[in-house]
């Protein structure tokens, strides 16, 4: 079935072909991908996949960020080694980007040879070129834990306006500020130990030699001007050394020379991108040293040719614009082209929140809908600047069903069947030329709001273009025409153009819907490319128009909702009780919603009354390492003496819950109708602590 093809128009000159590597930031290895991450991915993904169409040599690379101090504890609360909780969470997050069709190609880790040795190279270089200081500093410590605390892994009560549990830095309740040695009655929220104060030698990079450098580099245009505008108050306001060292124990990459000092996981995330690059290039025999060494040509922008763009929001964007350019520019590395920096995603116009059931992770979405919606969603509000995003989940249903639904599939619905009755080939007459002009010449329009990631542009050109092909349609009325046998000719004619006009759209779409893309191509019998979108189909034939994409139904959504709610909220009637005590699950749920629950064995050691409260105890748990604070509803039924040195059974991935009396991080399981008939679930001997309940 050979096509031939008409150019009416000469199509957009083809830019000569660019090297372009692409980044997104690393996801952390100990929590799972949510649909706050998925903005940067999926809007990444789009950028890349644009500029492959376009004939572009585009690689993109990620990794997960395995390093630091969370990790190491979320491993040790998992019962694993930290190789074990990365490899698995880096399987998950592999699977939810797949399906998101998020299309890396390489995803690596950062603890991996690769990251070490070039970790270790860029170390090496800021030394010799007298960019690393030492000295002593004095810092919380836990004597128990034997660890060094960050802020906020100490909490206490707030020197301002004395609220409970608050962290080391600032205070939930007044938002006062603080160092933690200002906290009264300090704990260490990893053992419950009072921290001490102790001394260690640290590293820091001497950010503020690179001052200059930085101001330059700020303006260069190589960030969107709010980004340059924030960057230039932190520069005007002067630069701190960075403490790049954090002591053992710690999992990540020791210093060289300096047993029991390692890199801060910061310090190595961004150097994750080079060893993602590189682990790609020793697989396929590309050249990682073309796109990250410095060729002493002096334009930043096209080192050896080559560009470097990195996307990330907008919380991490002094570790890239600042930190990240200087090391690299000591290091004799380039530096990026450009650090794109979009803002973060709001839901139904508030923050993602675990109790509204808006805290949506990739796998609980993909149960529910599928990726090409969202993909559409976000594109048709991403734009180049660093505001917010917000998915309003009445518009998301409304705007994807009319826009992909209503407006596009439906050109092809409408038309297909009477190509298919007159044999199966499209015309050879462009029944309209004027009305596929503005399908040829949109063509250059769209690409370059794709280039400048103006992604909610491209979508609004696009959606022009469908309504000017459902405009045309309508008006024609090629159902009406077929029932006149004269009119056969003019019914193809009508319908050859409203099956190209749907092709320029699908090829304009291609970046977004990738599984929808395989559908049309199998349907129009070709592939979509972006320079042939302009080239009217002539005599070509095509395959039986199958359904593309189905309507979202609104019960979808609200079962996606409903699932998170069911899966993170605490599920309790009496206020007192809420963070206590586990009251009967009235309603079925499935056993993926039962297998995010963490039950745990946990030890009692330390249970007392609550002062002012009736039906409460507090019970301090120990999770095999860790210590939780937990309010029971099980007064009425035990003295707090007796609880003391038992085991027993807690939910430990509950969302802390603010009660009246302080933050209660958990739930004991226990059974009975209540009065002095509560009977804690006790495992038998043998248990341990921080034991996983299967
Ligand atoms: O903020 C984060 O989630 C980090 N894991 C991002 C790291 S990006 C890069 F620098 F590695
Ligand atoms: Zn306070």
């Amino acid at each position: 079935m050979p096509s031939t093809s008409q150019p009416i128009a000469q199509s957009p000159a083809k830019p000569s072909q660019r090297k372009i590597l692409v980044t997104s930031a690393l996801p952390y290895a100990n929590g799972s991908i949510h649909l706050g991450h998925l903005v940067e991915y999926i809007q990444t993904d789009i950028w890349v996949r644009f500029q492959k169409m376009r004939g572009h040599e585009c690689t993109y690379v990620c990794a997960d960020d395995a390093h630091g101090t969370a990790i190491m504890l979320k491993a040790e609360q998992n019962g694993l080694t930290p190789e074990e909780q990365i490899a698995n969470v880096k399987a998950e997050h592999e699977k939810d980007f797949a399906d998101f069709l998020i299309e890396f190609d390489n995803f690596h880790s950062t603890h991996s040879q690769e990251n070490k040795a070039l970790s270790e190279l860029i170390y090496s270089r800021l030394l010799e070129n007298g960019h690393i200081a030492s000295r002593s500093i004095t810092q919380a410590y836990d004597p128990e834990k034997q660890l060094f605390l960050a802020d906020r892994y100490i909490k206490g009560t707030c020197p301002k306006c004395k609220s409970e549990d608050q962290y080391g830095d600032n205070c939930e309740v007044c938002g006062a500020t603080y160092s933690p040695t200002d906290l009264i009655n300090p704990k260490s929220v990893i053992s419950g130990a009072t921290p001490i104060e102790k001394e260690s030698e640290h590293f820091f990079f001497k950010l503020p030699e690179f001052t200059e450098f930085l101001k330059g580099w700020t303006r260069a245009g190589h960030l969107q001007s709010e980004m340059a505008n924030k960057l230039a108050e932190w520069l005007d306001a002067g630069l701190q050394e960075w403490d790049i060292s954090r002591d053992a124990p710690y999992f990540g990459f020791e210093i060289p020379d300096q047993p029991g000092k390692y890199f801060y996981v910061w310090l190595d995330a961004p150097i994750g991108y080079i060893a993602s690059f590189k682990n790609l290039c020793d697989k396929t025999g590309k050249n990682w040293e073309e796109y990250w060494l410095d060729d002493g040509q002096g334009d930043p922008n096209l080192n050896n040719g080559t560009e470097l763009y990195h996307f990330i929001g907008k919380d991490i964007v002094n570790f890239h614009a600042l930190f990240w350019p200087a090391m690299l520019h000591s290091a004799q590395f380039r530096t990026p082209t450009a650090v794109n920096v979009h803002g973060f995603l709001t839901v139904n116009g508030k923050k993602m929140s675990k109790s509204r059931g808006t805290f949506i992770n990739a796998r609980s979405y993909l149960d529910h809908l599928r990726p090409e919606y969202l993909r559409y969603y976000f594109a048709a509000k991403l734009t180049s600047s660093v505001d917010d995003l917000d998915l309003n989940l009445e518009d998301f249903i409304q705007r994807v069903n009319s826009d992909l639904v209503g407006k596009v599939v439906n050109i092809a619905s409408r038309t297909a069947k009477f190509i298919h009755k007159s044999g199966g080939k499209l015309s050879s007459t462009i029944e309209n030329p004027e009305l596929w002009q503005t399908f040829v010449d949109a063509n250059g329009t769209i690409a370059q709001y794709y280039e400048e990631r103006e992604f909610a542009k491209a979508m609004r050109e696009i959606m022009n273009l469908a309504d000017a092909a459902n405009e045309y349609i309508a008006a024609k009325e090629p159902w009406a025409l077929a029932k006149q046998e004269d009119q056969a000719q003019q019914v193809l004619d009508i319908c050859s153009l409203g099956i190209n006009m749907f092709r320029a759209i699908a090829t304009y779409l291609k970046p977004i819907l990738p599984e929808v893309t395989e559908k049309v191509e199998a349907f129009l019998n070709t592939s979509l490319t972006w320079d042939s979108a302009t080239e009217f189909m002539s005599g070509h034939e095509i395959n039986k128009f199958k359904p593309l994409l189905t309507r979202i139904e609104k019960e979808q959504v609200d079962a996606m909702v409903e699932s998170n709610k069911q899966a993170l909220a605490p599920v309790q009637a009496a206020p007192e009780k809420a963070s206590g005590l586990a009251e009967p699950l009235a309603e079925e749920i499935d056993f993926n919603a039962f297998a995010k629950v963490d039950l745990r064995v946990a030890k009692i050691v330390k249970a007392s009354h609550v002062e002012g409260a009736d039906k409460l105890l507090q019970l301090t748990l120990d999770l095999g390492g860790e210590t939780r604070n937990v309010f029971s509803g099980i007064k009425s039924a035990y003295q707090p003496e007796d609880l003391e040195g038992k085991l027993t059974i807690m939910v430990a991935n509950l969302a802390p819950r603010k009660m009246k009396f302080g933050v209660s991080e958990g739930m004991v399981l226990a059974a009975g109708p209540g009065g002095k008939d509560i009977y804690l679930l006790e495992p038998h001997d043998g248990a341990q602590p921080g034991m996983r309940v299967m």
